[in-house]
């Protein structure tokens, strides 16, 4: 019989953040983090137990190790009432707690000469670790509305810990000022490789299309510092950053994968259906006469209800959990899970579900991903 241990430690980043390790026989086989931070969807914020670093000592893998730690920690989250889960998957490993893949992936693809074109209307600088404040303010105010953010909480907010390669390189943040010395954008990069064939921009919000203009001319400038002739902005097409490439000479470019990236766990279905119940009762009106008094949605992982206010009677749909988190999302329509994934759902069941939960896209910064 194995003598397995698990410890929630102290994380060198403080609360949230905690060190999971599991030892068997006084020998570490496997470790991660976790941390709860808070996450946007349809106009509410759940809290999210984060997953990073999720890693099995080579000479132990495949005994399990791995299905226990993760499944600890998402017991001891659910058990404080932790809504979801999310983290940033290999292929092909998740699935089997029920993470999905909920966001599509954007990036914006532009020549360091097309951007030096434009001219910087604000002064840019280094942003300095008293700047974080403003910059999660700034951040959350110009995210809010979008499904699939973290909240940054100012006072907390560690700055960017990452870019595209999760600690292979650093990030660095440069912010703009308007006349009065206040922060008005500010981009995250990532460092550049002495081999770099682009600068990639890895989150940039602006509170203005003429800082946006600054901020990527600042980004053409950095690229001409390091002698790189293209520059990749990973931003979400509706922020102001995002828009104003969309003027320029761009390949934009977006990807919508399975089964890996940024996956999202619904661990409390119920939990996360009450707190849509105001925006799912709203959408309910385009339903006219059609509308049921709820709509009951069964999982493997627990069941929600959502009031409509209909005078029709209950209407019930039993959905794999993975599959509603696409739904919620909006990755997916009800009608597109059929097709792609064989969901069993009657002509009703989709009429409902999309209706309530029309497409969107959801997106979360890289520098959020941990
Ligand atoms: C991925 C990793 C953490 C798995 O650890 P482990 O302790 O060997 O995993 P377990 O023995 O608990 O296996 C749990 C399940 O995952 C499956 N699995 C394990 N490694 C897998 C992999 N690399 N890809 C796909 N499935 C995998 C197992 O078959 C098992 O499935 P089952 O329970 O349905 O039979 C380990 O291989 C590792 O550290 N890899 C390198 C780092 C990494 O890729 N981490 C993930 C970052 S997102």
């Amino acid at each position: 019989m194995l003598d397995r241990t698990i410890q929630f430690l102290p994380h060198e980043l403080g609360p949230p953040w905690q060190q999971v390790r599991v030892e068997v026989d006084g020998e570490l086989v496997s470790w991660m983090q976790t941390f709860t931070v808070g996450h946007r969807l349809r106009g509410v914020t759940l809290d999210c137990a984060g997953v990073v670093g999720v890693h099995t000592d080579d000479a132990h893998q495949m005994q399990g190790h791995m299905r226990f730690m993760l499944e600890t920690v998402l017991e001891r989250a659910e058990a404080r009432g932790v809504p979801i889960s999310t983290l940033y998957g290999v292929p092909g490993l998740y699935h089997r707690w029920a993470y999905a893949t909920v966001m599509p992936e954007f990036n914006f693809t532009v020549s360091t000469r097309g951007a030096e074109a434009l001219t910087r209307r604000h002064r840019i600088r280094r942003a300095e670790p008293e700047d974080r404040p403003a910059i999660a303010r700034l951040y959350n105010r110009e995210t809010g509305g979008i499904s699939g953010m973290r909240v940054r909480e100012p006072e907390r907010w560690l700055g960017p810990r990452q870019g595209l390669y999760f600690g292979r390189l650093d990030a660095w943040m440069q912010v703009a000022l308007d006349d009065r010395g206040q922060i008005v954008g500010y981009c995250v990069g990532d460092q550049v490789d002495h081999d770099a064939q682009q600068l990639d921009i890895v989150d940039a919000q602006a509170t203005s299309s003429g800082v946006a203009a600054s901020l990527i001319r600042a980004m053409a400038d950095e690229a001409i510092r390091h002698r790189v002739g293209t520059l990749v902005f990973h931003v979400y097409p509706a922020s102001r950053v995002g828009r104003y490439l969309r003027n320029l000479e761009v390949t934009a470019r977006s990807e919508r994968p399975i089964g890996r990236s940024q996956m999202v766990r619904l661990s409390l279905p119920g939990a996360v259906l009450q707190a849509l119940g105001p925006y799912a009762q709203e959408r309910a009106g385009v339903l006219g006469s059609e509308r049921p008094s709820d709509l009951v949605i069964d999982t493997e992982l627990g069941s929600g209800r959502l009031p409509l206010g209909g005078d029709l009677p209950r209407h019930r749909v039993r959905l794999p959990s993975a599959r509603l988190a696409e739904i919620l999302f909006g990755y997916r329509s009800a009608e597109e899970l059929k097709e792609i994934h064989s969901v069993e759902l009657s002509v009703r069941d989709c009429e409902i579900l999309d209706a309530l939960f029309p497409p969107i896209d959801a997106y979360c910064y890289w520098p959020d991903r941990y």
